[in-house]
């Protein structure tokens, strides 16, 4: 398959002579697609029911005739401020209670009725006025659903939701009331009328409760999302694409791809090393202008599952952005290693955000492929290498990875609601395996918790996995290679208690979690072969073979025929090492990376990016920072 380049483009911020210069030098850089409309709703809207759609006919026509390919946004992440007046309990309500209001963008709750019908009415009049356009090639639902915090609602749409949804669930409060164990506290409900959202209650509110919350809170995105999805495919065959957004874990991406045809994210690698990576100051001034070697892979292999294969880059950072602590630019290089690293893993598409950089309002200080007064931004030469270099490599088609690594949004949610200790982040569990595969040079797949299908695999990993379903269980039995469980994975009910038997409850492995710790960042436990246990560790009793020992001698990683589970949150070196043998025991070929180096290898070609910003010595060769370097797979 051929890859492609795109731009993200508001002809809504321009005056209209220049459109069809602008679309002249996209083409000449290489561009093939352009994404508009997502925020244009007052534009397209001015007053209600006031349509002025000639604009955007242009707009589309001008992108088209120049050779672009057009993606159409619903503009649902910006309703007008008219919106306000019709609906002025349309907003979401934080968890204190407070309206989260208009004036930027995402200002709505996604349980409330009259917004929902709004944003019916616009996708569809957008759909069917466009649907047929021979120059839409595709279809963006809203703008990155969750960003700026904007999946839970506290407000009475929401509350009033919630109980249908409880209502439904649990068909009875008595069966809620057992489900949740209500009798503790005397949080007993006779009605499903009487349940409140759990916020402002004096101490915490019951974790089962919470989680139920979260659940439903998903669940709302998703419904919103399937209904803008059905809307416009009555009336294309384009496919329909979300933009997603680093990170974000308030909802289930997995559930909201399946109303897709193909998943995208929004990559800002120096924004995101920046504003939500635990890492030290060393590590961020490492990386500080070319992004953390991982993070980026890691979503693109998680979109690559949750498009079905089927995955782009929607955002790609062009230069420094505006919204993160600090602002630096990219190293000369990065903008385009960023764009071969996704088509490594699968991209089929790279657009940059944004075509020029506005001179107004909120990201005026954030850069574009074009300066303000259109002279090219740094970026703009490097969109054109990539372009130019897409065609000497005819196929970057993926390969089945032989790793693969388990991530569930649930689990997120529930160690939100209980991390048992403030350092226990469920996403950031999951990274450290995702970046300790890595830097062994290894190709990895994220799989969903449903997965039924282990065959591929000679590894799997699910650590801090809630619970393991069913069918997860039943692969797991049939499964040849090695599957390395825990730690705190199957640990809880679905409704977050306790199961018995206790965990981990594995088919196969006799062990028992007799209790749990959590410790301060400074009291890390030593591991006798060398390295350390953080944040978590759980005492075990088992009868299988212990593989790996605490100093005290107490279980880490026991064992029993393809199972492995592993006691406690792993740090750098005792992972490296147990990664190691078991790769090694399994005939994986692992190559531990210099720093800053990774591989990336597809069905025909193996990649490596140098994220360091001094050169490394690799293959026999000095690899320079931000260098892309391919060889043919023999
Ligand atoms: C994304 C968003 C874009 C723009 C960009 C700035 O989160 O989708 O609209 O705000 O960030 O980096």
């Amino acid at each position: 398959m051929k890859r492609t380049l795109g731009v993200c483009y508001y002809p809504e911020h321009w005056p209209e002579g220049q459109w069809t210069e602008d679309a002249a030098l996209m083409v000449k850089t290489g561009l093939s697609w352009v994404r508009i409309g997502e925020f244009a709703w007052s534009r397209l809207e001015p007053a209600p029911d006031n349509l002025q759609l000639d604009w955007l006919d242009r707009a589309i026509d001008v992108l088209g005739s120049a050779g672009l390919k057009v993606i159409l946004g619903t503009p649902t992440a910006t309703p007008p401020r008219w919106m306000a007046d019709k609906h002025p309990d349309m907003f979401a309500l934080d968890e204190e209670g407070r309206m989260r209001g208009f004036g930027s963008r995402r200002h709505y709750c996604f349980s409330h009725e009259g917004y929902l019908s709004e944003s019916r009415r616009i996708t569809e009049i957008l759909a069917k006025r466009y649907g047929a356009n021979p120059h839409i090639a595709a279809w963006q639902t809203d703008n990155e659903y969750g960003c700026h915090d904007t999946t839970l609602s506290y407000s009475d749409a929401a509350k009033h939701a919630f109980r249908d949804w409880l209502a439904q669930k649990y068909q009875s409060p008595d069966a809620l009331n057992r489900a949740w164990g209500n009798v503790f506290w005397s949080m007993e409900y006779d009605s499903f009328d009487q349940i409140d959202l759990p916020n402002l209650t004096v101490t915490e509110p019951n974790p089962s409760h919470a989680l139920a919350f979260r659940r439903f809170s998903s669940d709302q995105v998703v419904r919103f999302n399937r209904e803008q999805a059905a809307i416009i495919r009555a009336h294309t065959d384009a496919p329909i694409i979300h933009n997603y957004m680093g990170r974000i874990t308030d909802f289930d991406h997995f559930d909201v791809g399946a109303d897709l045809d193909i998943a995208s994210w929004d990559s800002y690698p120096l924004g995101f090393l920046e504003d939500r990576m635990e890492d030290g100051p060393q590590h961020k001034r490492a990386y500080a202008q070319q992004g953390d070697p991982d993070f980026q892979a890691f979503h693109h292999d998680l979109y690559r599952t949750v498009g079905r294969g089927r995955w782009w880059i929607m955002e790609q950072q062009p230069g420094p952005v505006n919204w993160a602590p600090v602002n630096p630019a990219p190293l000369p290089g990065m903008c385009r290693l960023w764009a071969w690293e996704a088509f490594a893993h699968g991209a089929e598409t790279v657009c940059y955000f944004r075509w020029r950089q506005a001179p107004f309002a909120q990201e005026q200080m954030h850069a574009g492929l074009l300066r303000p007064d259109s002279a090219p931004a740094p970026a703009l030469a490097e969109a054109a290498q990539v372009a130019q270099e897409i065609a000497q490599i005819p196929d970057v088609s993926t390969a089945k990875a032989k790793v693969a690594l388990i991530f569930d949004y649930a689990s997120a949610w529930a160690w939100d609601v209980q991390p048992q200790g403030r350092s226990f982040d469920y996403f950031r569990l999951v990274f450290e395996v995702y970046r300790g595969l890595r830097k062994l040079g290894l190709d990895i797949d994220i799989l969903p918790p449903d997965t039924r299908d282990l065959s591929d695999y000679k590894l799997v990993l699910a650590s801090g996995l809630l619970t393991l379903p069913e069918p997860l269980q039943k692969a797991l039995q049939s499964f040849k290679g090695v599957a390395l469980i825990g730690p705190r994975s199957n640990s809880k009910t679905a409704e977050l208690t306790i199961p018995t038997p206790l965990p981990p409850n594995l088919p196969g492995l006799e062990a028992t979690v007799t209790h749990v710790e959590t410790f301060r960042e400074d009291m890390p436990r030593a591991v006798a072969k060398g390295g350390t246990i953080r944040h978590w560790f759980e005492h075990i009793e088992t009868t299988a073979q212990i593989l790996e020992q605490t100093a005290e001698g107490e279980p880490l990683l026991i064992g029993a025929g393809p199972l492995r589970y592993v006691a406690g949150w792993l740090e750098e070196t005792a992972l490296a090492r147990i990664l190691q043998i078991t790769c090694a025991e399994l005939g994986l070929e692992t190559i531990p990376l210099p720093d800053g180096l990774r591989l990336r290898r597809t069905a025909t070609h193996r990649f490596a990016f140098n994220y360091s910003a001094a050169p490394v010595a690799f293959d026999g060769k000095t690899l320079e920072p931000t260098e892309v370097y391919w060889t043919e797979l023999s």
